[in-house]
């Protein structure tokens, strides 16, 4: 028996010396250490031993099975890491000064197109500002008029989190009530009318195809004072699409419904590239639809802390909600709104402004 373990020992020592990888190593694994392995060979014969020798030539078979045991380990993190090493090494190497294959990073077309809007309005006197992508069910709907299971919540079904009554907005106009309490107390003391726009990204539950997203951007407006009125919403809609597209557009009001306005509008400009004659990008129709507007409606100016109940009526404003994302579609002639989302460099980086 103690030759049988010696004659085992040497075999395995002389083995393994000669196992170069890991697979080799598998195979040495199997012939010794699996069910029908050597080592369990051993172990069956040692039940022909006599008795009294049982006990002593357990503790030589034990103590061989851990040495092997060891002996084995020892060499398969040897081998692990020499394969490791030499996969590496056979890894072309990264060469720093090669170029990429988009040279230099690029704006994306929504940045691009949404500096060109602040900047616009920066000059017009507006305050630019940011708002959070989560926002309350309050912010988001009631306190723009629109109560719960009111039917134009169907037409902004968004994300609801875990969190009770929190939800990824659905609109930028779900910042109004906020700018309305920050500026409000300017305009009743330093009679300084509130003048902001809020780009934001905004987010709709929508099946996903060449015209729609579930994530999309905005730049909304509002401009608030005494006497403000339609018109001053014509004016600043005119200057500023005038500015965008960088010539002069004419512009018509179609009525259009938002809880949150009254009137409300839907802002169309004279196709640009037929002139209004009519062509396949305005549908034949000569128009093309911008943005939907209108007058604050009183709920939405008392709710913000703008008009009292004493003076319903002392302020009033227009609001609107610039579609970023359509807008730089236009711009740059993007036909399908999935590029946009898609961080492709290669495609986004053909975009530079002009
Ligand atoms: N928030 C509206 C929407 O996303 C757009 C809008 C903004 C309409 C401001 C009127 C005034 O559908």
């Amino acid at each position: 028996m103690k030759e049988k373990i010696q004659e085992l020992k040497q075999k395995f020592n002389t083995e393994l010396d000669a196992v170069k990888d890991t697979k080799a190593l598998e195979d040495l694994r199997l012939v010794f250490f699996s069910k029908k392995g050597l080592i369990s060979d051993l172990m069956k014969e040692l039940g022909k031993v006599p008795n009294e020798q049982k006990k002593e030539f357990g503790q030589l078979i034990n103590g061989l099975k851990k040495e092997l045991n060891d002996k084995f380990d020892e060499k398969k993190l040897e081998l692990v890491k020499l394969e490791e090493e030499s996969e590496i090494n056979a890894t072309e190497a990264y060469d720093e000064s090669m170029p990429t294959r988009c040279a230099c990073g690029s704006y994306h077309p929504i940045t691009l197109v949404q500096r060109d809007l602040e900047d616009i309005f920066k000059s017009m006197g507006f305050d630019v500002e940011d708002y959070n992508e989560i926002v309350d069910d309050y912010h988001c709907f009631e306190a723009l008029n629109i109560p719960k299971f009111h039917p134009a919540r169907d037409m902004q079904d968004t994300y609801y989190l875990s969190t009770p009554n929190q939800l990824l907005k659905s609109h930028t106009s779900a910042a109004q009530n906020a700018i309305m309490r920050k500026y409000g107390d300017a305009l009743k003391k330093q009679k300084r009318p509130i003048k902001a726009v809020f780009p934001g990204r905004c987010f709709r539950n929508e099946a996903i195809d060449a015209c729609h997203e579930n994530t999309f951007f905005q730049m909304e407006g509002i401009m608030i004072d005494e006497d403000i009125s339609i018109s001053n919403l014509i004016y600043f809609m005119k200057t500023m699409l005038s500015e965008v597209f960088e010539r002069d557009v004419t512009v018509r009001l179609r009525p259009g419904f938002f809880p949150f306005v009254e009137p409300g509008f839907e802002l169309d400009i004279q196709c640009l590239i037929c002139g209004g004659d009519g062509c396949p990008s305005c549908k034949n129709s000569g128009w093309l639809e911008l943005c939907p507007c209108g007058m604050i409606h009183p709920n939405v100016l008392k709710y913000g802390g703008i008009n009292t109940e004493e003076e319903p009526d002392k302020y009033t404003g227009f609001a609107f909600g610039l579609g970023l994302t359509r807008l730089a579609m236009m711009k740059f002639g993007i036909k399908d709104i999935r590029v946009l989302n898609e961080f492709d460099l290669n495609s986004l980086s053909q975009f530079v402004s002009k």
